[in-house]
């Protein structure tokens, strides 16, 4: 690895809290890290940031009524502190992209629109919207609407006219064949029937929100290239790391809940690289 790159992993003035090879989390507001970070040094970033929906409502999970309820950090502090906090993120993670660098961010109706106007004000350029379709999603306890069965993933390009990375061949001819929808040798469209994380994804615990390891290798292995730098501000057990580690990619991770950092380490530790 380049002295410059290696820097970018750990350039930051809070020590890493956990750094293995090209590996990297820190803990703490992603706020307050990403603004440590040089500004045009980061590929690609993948966000899964809170998606505001913890309401005191409920579902069902495994024929069970569950609450809906993921964690404090997802409770909505109201319309505009919630569309003010999506702006600040986006804005800070402008900043570090490299200026052909993509973002990606993943979220429902709860937060979705609010972060694609926060993108556009901010002028990002949008590449796609991916609806990404689960095949066995909990059924509509109050029977009055449609069973959201459903996210949407923005991909955005930091600047208009830059050229971004995009693999499309390998998104065309790769094996593909957990997803029902994918058509060998055809064009990957934007909607992907993606199944939740396998209960090996879980074994050292669980996420609340947890993204299945197939909707990460896919993201990255379609916007960026072996060595690139990634970066998830909302880490979470650090789906997207893993995703980058087991594909040649380097990792920056963030998340402000130590207990999620931990379930990143242990699955870290558990790959075969
Ligand atoms: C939707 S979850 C991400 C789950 C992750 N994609 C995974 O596969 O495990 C959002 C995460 O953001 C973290 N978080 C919320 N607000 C944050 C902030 N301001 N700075 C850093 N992390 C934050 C939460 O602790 C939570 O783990």
């Amino acid at each position: 690895m380049v002295v410059a790159e290696r820097k970018i992993l750990s350039i930051v003035s809070d020590k890493p809290y956990f750094i293995n090879g090209n590996f990297v989390l820190y803990l703490g507001d992603c706020l307050n890290i990403l603004s440590q970070l040089p500004d045009n040094s980061i590929d690609m970033i993948f966000a899964d940031p809170p998606y505001n929906l913890s309401n005191g409502g409920f579902s069902v999970h495994a024929g069970r009524m569950v609450s809906v309820n993921k964690g404090i950090w997802d409770i909505s502090r109201g319309f505009l502190d919630d569309y003010e906090f999506h702006y600040r993120w986006l804005e800070a993670c402008k900043r570090v992209l490299k200026p052909h660098g993509t973002l990606w961010v993943s979220g429902t109706y709860h937060s979705i629109y609010q972060c694609g106007h926060a993108l556009q004000s901010l002028g990002y350029h949008i590449l796609n919207d991916i609806s990404w379709f689960k095949p066995n999603a909990s059924p509509n306890l109050s029977c009055r609407f449609f069973t959201a069965s459903h996210e949407t993933i923005i991909w955005a390009r930091k600047e208009k006219k830059a050229k971004h990375v995009f693999n499309y061949d390998l998104m065309k001819n790769g094996d593909w064949t957990e997803d029902k929808l994918k058509k060998p040798n055809l064009q990957m469209r934007s909607v992907w029937s993606v199944n939740p994380p396998k209960p090996e994804e879980k074994k050292y615990g669980k996420h609340p929100t947890q993204k299945p390891l197939d909707l990460l290798r896919r993201i990255v292995l379609s916007s960026t290239n072996k060595g690139d730098v990634v970066l998830d501000p909302f880490a979470g057990s650090s789906t997207t790391g893993i995703a980058s580690a087991l594909n040649d990619r380097k990792f920056i991770g963030i998340d402000m809940e130590k207990d999620y950092l931990e379930l990143s380490k242990k699955r870290f530790n558990d790959l075969k690289i």
